[in-house]
């Protein structure tokens, strides 16, 4: 594939455009994204881009606070991987940012600063570093500060929203704190977002069990657990096949368990179709004619994003033109936040 000769041209986005809040979202270069983070995420964000000015991150720093597991190579294709994956998905780079964490210095300075003014005692709270440490022989301060450098991003950019799902709501209120906290010691220096604004994408649960969130860490173990963003068509078919329904074999309604809600909720958010109109024209009809609706929608959907992210990963000159015009954008805020913080700080 050859590089295309011109990049869109693209308009700086500071000063922000004064009618529409600035949303900015993190996504881990971990793993293989699914379908869960099409539908629950990456949808509905390319939905709404446009009613918002966008800061797409992809946190390769977080990515190294459990460094036993961290690849330097896998690393940075990781991070290709999830730009191309969100610009296959429709994210239009002409008007959303997408950049990688760590080609800002500033995330890491910024980070620093914040440290020392967190008390150690919110950071102890946090549930989900409870849950990633627990059963570790080690655990590495990274883990524990995590979400200083989540709330480092956030007020990196003069944030408004945050729109996040509800594992990260803990995390969003630290951030909000932590800004507090800077300003009273500081003087007003940081803007503290909304306080949290779902993300209004599909809850998609696993196939395998619905009774658990659609994981990356759970579909590297079990293969029926999700459907991954670059599987092929003839995989995700039979994964959907042998999704979990119940131990009946066809629909009744009001009785429906979380295997059929959750294939119901997945076919309603790649259709736009209502989960109450899916449930009416399947009453009395087998799991089986569901699932293969199901499938048929998900591998049309998946289909023109997987073109488009091969087409991208063999495009190099492109994707970097894109994140190289992107980084340039988003520096300049972010530039500008530093040098009020160094300011209030006496630092720099
Ligand atoms: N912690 C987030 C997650 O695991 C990723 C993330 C990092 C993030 N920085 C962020 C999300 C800033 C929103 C805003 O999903």
């Amino acid at each position: 594939m050859s590089t295309p000769s011109s990049v869109p041209s693209l308009s700086p986005l500071t000063p922000a455009a004064p009618s529409k809040l600035r949303a900015f979202s993190g996504v881990q270069p971990t793993g293989k994204l699914h379908l869960g983070n099409y539908l629950g995420a990456i949808k509905p964000w390319v939905q709404h881009q446009h009613a918002r000015e966008n800061v797409f991150c992809v946190v390769d720093l977080h990515a190294l606070t459990i460094p036993e597991v961290v690849n330097p190579a896998q690393l940075r294709a990781n991070c290709r991987g999830v730009v191309a994956a969100f610009l296959a998905s429709g994210i239009d780079p002409a008007h959303s940012n997408i950049f990688i964490q760590s080609h800002i210095r500033e995330h890491a300075e910024l980070q620093w600063l914040l440290n020392c003014v967190t008390p150690l005692g919110w950071l102890d709270r946090m549930t989900q570093f409870k849950s990633k440490a627990e059963g570790r022989e080690t655990v590495g301060a990274g883990l524990l500060n995590y979400p200083v450098l989540q709330a480092a991003d956030i007020l990196l950019y003069d944030t408004d929203v945050v729109p996040v799902g509800d594992d990260q709501k803990q995390h969003i209120e630290l951030a909000r704190d932590i800004a507090f906290r800077f300003n009273h010691l500081f003087g007003e220096t940081l803007k503290a977002p909304a306080l949290s604004v779902p993300l209004a994408g599909a809850r998609v649960m696993g196939l395998d069990d619905p009774t658990v969130k659609m994981s990356k860490s759970i579909a590297e173990q079990r293969p029926n657990h999700a459907v991954g963003l670059d599987q092929d068509p003839a995989k995700a078919r039979k994964v959907i096949m042998k999704a979990v329904t119940d131990t009946g074999c066809e629909y009744a309604p009001g009785l429906a368990s979380p295997g059929v809600v959750n294939l119901m909720g997945i076919l309603s958010a790649v259709t736009g179709e209502s989960v109450d109109s899916i449930a009416e024209r399947y009453a009395g009809r087998g799991y089986g004619y569901l699932k293969a609706e199901v499938a048929d929608a998900v591998v049309a959907e998946l289909t023109p994003v997987q073109a488009e992210y091969a087409r991208l990963m063999n495009d190099h000159g492109y994707l970097d033109s894109i994140l190289n015009t992107s980084t340039a954008r988003v520096r300049e805020i972010a530039e500008g936040v530093m040098r009020r913080v160094r300011g209030a700080i006496g630092v720099g």
